[in-house]
């Protein structure tokens, strides 16, 4: 390529530079790592990415996400009459959620006016007087108008007397006959609905009540979901859901029954998408979970608090089929348990990210867009001069040699980069200056130094800089234990 071909040497600044819309083209240096992750969305893979902090795996890991296609099964549980104890998991595909809509949407009928149906329903079903004809909301016990009670029965002059509690004349469904064009008599049933009056032909009322009798649900894992899902550091229940406690145990009349109670965990809400985890090791023994789930790719939800009345509910087969990206450092692989990794090796990608990449001309150029990356990630810190962006990349051609020892490199450990960007972008704000300049990233270079660099700098190492401290202070009295 000539540099021509390389954009950022034309720019003013780094609001001229394209930043890639797909989020795996926004990973600067880690080409063989973005390859796999894209397979690994493809042909849902699992990966385990191992690499110092800062080098890109959490942005990896959310950017393969955004590769994989959006979830197309909603999971419910349903309540089991013969047993509500186990309540039964039912998935439902795109498809068929759409068709349950369409369908409801049918059951709902047409809406009209009660002006717009016969009289006579209207007065059945509250909405019209029958003595003066005004119309009013059925809840309106008495007209009005003249102040007739609409729903005093006719028929039996005791009515009210009988039936305290109910308004003795309301209907809340009217059933009339019309007929159609062909000569046929066709059942149409009106029904009270607020202040409209609900029109249904008799095949529409028909499927209202089959739906009406099907059993109570709780969706538990929406279709609308988010296919990231992060599970860092989750507990036993948070990583495999739970049945929410309840202390009249279910009870029939007066307790919750159990499958309002059920809870998915983040294996389940990853179904379809990533399920990531940041230091894996740190899960120590729940990782263990993890391995029935990877092969089944369903795993049951319990209620886990023994204490609890949730501890004699089971849903067995809930979905989770997701894919595993999971992060460590170099220090912590011992730590992930043998069995996971096989099954990592056995069905994805392990995948050693790079610390620096070669000083090229393209590789330049990939540090200019993650320098306007940043500042438009930052969303508070205004753009930067070219000759700023230049003293980026000296400056992580500096960090390759004395962090990595890497000769003609930059370094790839841009999350510190980055920090240096945004100081330089506080300077610029708080000087009120337009644009991020050279001088502002040496002030800013300096100022991001760490402790150790610090320590180093003022005592000529930090040993010196130890010494110098225990003789100048009293020691603890854990300290001289120890010495
Ligand atoms: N390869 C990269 N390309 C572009 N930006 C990067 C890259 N690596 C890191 N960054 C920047 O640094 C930030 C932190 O990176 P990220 O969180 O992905 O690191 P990490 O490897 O997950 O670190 P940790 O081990 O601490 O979790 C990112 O949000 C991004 O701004
Ligand atoms: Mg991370």
């Amino acid at each position: 390529m000539a540099e021509t071909e390389f954009p950022y040497l034309s720019a003013e600044t780094t609001e001229d530079i394209e930043i890639p819309r797909n989020p795996l083209e926004q990973v600067i240096g880690q080409d063989e790592a973005v390859k796999y992750c894209k397979i690994a969305a493809l042909q849902r893979r699992h990966v385990l990415m191992v690499g110092p902090p800062g080098t890109g795996k959490s942005m990896l890991a959310q950017a393969t996400a955004y590769c994989l296609p959006k979830p197309e099964h909603e999971i419910s549980v349903l309540h089991n009459p013969e047993n509500p104890e186990h309540p039964i998991i039912e998935i439902l595909s795109k498809e068929q959620i759409l068709r349950e809509k369409k369908l409801a949407k049918q059951l709902e009928g047409r809406l009209v006016d009660a002006r717009e149906v016969p009289s006579f329903v209207a007065e059945r079903l509250g909405y019209r007087c029958r003595r003066c004809g005004k119309l009013s909301r059925p809840q309106d016990g008495a007209c009005p108008s003249c102040g007739m009670d609409k729903y005093a029965n006719e028929s039996s002059p005791f009515g009210d007397l009988l039936f305290p509690h109910m308004p003795t004349g309301q209907k809340t469904r009217v059933h009339t006959t019309r007929s159609t064009e062909d000569g046929h008599e066709e059942i149409i049933v009106y029904e009270g609905a607020g202040e409209k009056i609900r029109v249904m032909d008799q095949v529409s009322l028909e499927k209202l009540d089959l739906q009406k009798r099907k059993a109570p649900r709780k969706t538990i894992i929406p279709l609308n979901r988010k296919n990231f899902v992060v599970a860092t550091g989750a507990s036993e229940t948070e990583l495999l859901g739970d049945v929410r406690h309840d202390p009249y145990g279910g009870h029939a009349q007066i307790g919750t029954p159990p499958y309002t109670r059920v809870v998915a965990g983040a294996m389940h809400d990853a179904h379809e998408g990533v399920l990531f985890i940041d230091e894996i090791s740190s899960l120590h023994n729940i990782q263990r979970f993890l391995l029935t789930a990877m092969q089944e790719k369903k795993y049951p939800i319990v209620g886990r608090n023994p204490q609890s009345s949730g501890a004699s509910v089971r849903v067995d087969d809930v979905p989770c089929d997701f894919v595993l990206m999971a992060a460590s450092n170099i220090n912590d692989i011992p730590y992930i348990l043998p069995p996971l990794r096989s099954r990592i090796i056995g069905n994805g990608y392990e995948l050693l990210l790079q610390t620096t990449m070669p000083d090229t001309a393209a590789n330049r150029q990939r540090l200019a867009q993650f320098v306007a990356q940043e500042i438009k990630k930052d969303g508070k810190i205004p753009p930067a001069t070219l000759a700023a962006v230049e003293a980026v990349i000296a400056e992580a051609r500096r960090r390759a040699k004395k962090v990595d020892g890497a000769e003609d490199a930059l370094t790839l450990r841009l999350r510190e980069l980055s920090g240096v960007v945004r100081l330089s972008g506080d300077l610029a704000v708080t000087e009120h200056a337009p644009l991020i300049d050279e001088g502002m990233i040496a002030r800013s270079i300096i100022r991001s130094k760490n402790i150790e660099e610090q320590l180093s700098e003022r005592y000529g190492s930090v040993w010196n800089a130890n010494k110098s401290e225990i003789i100048s202070t009293e020691p603890h009295r854990d300290q001289k234990e120890i010495r």
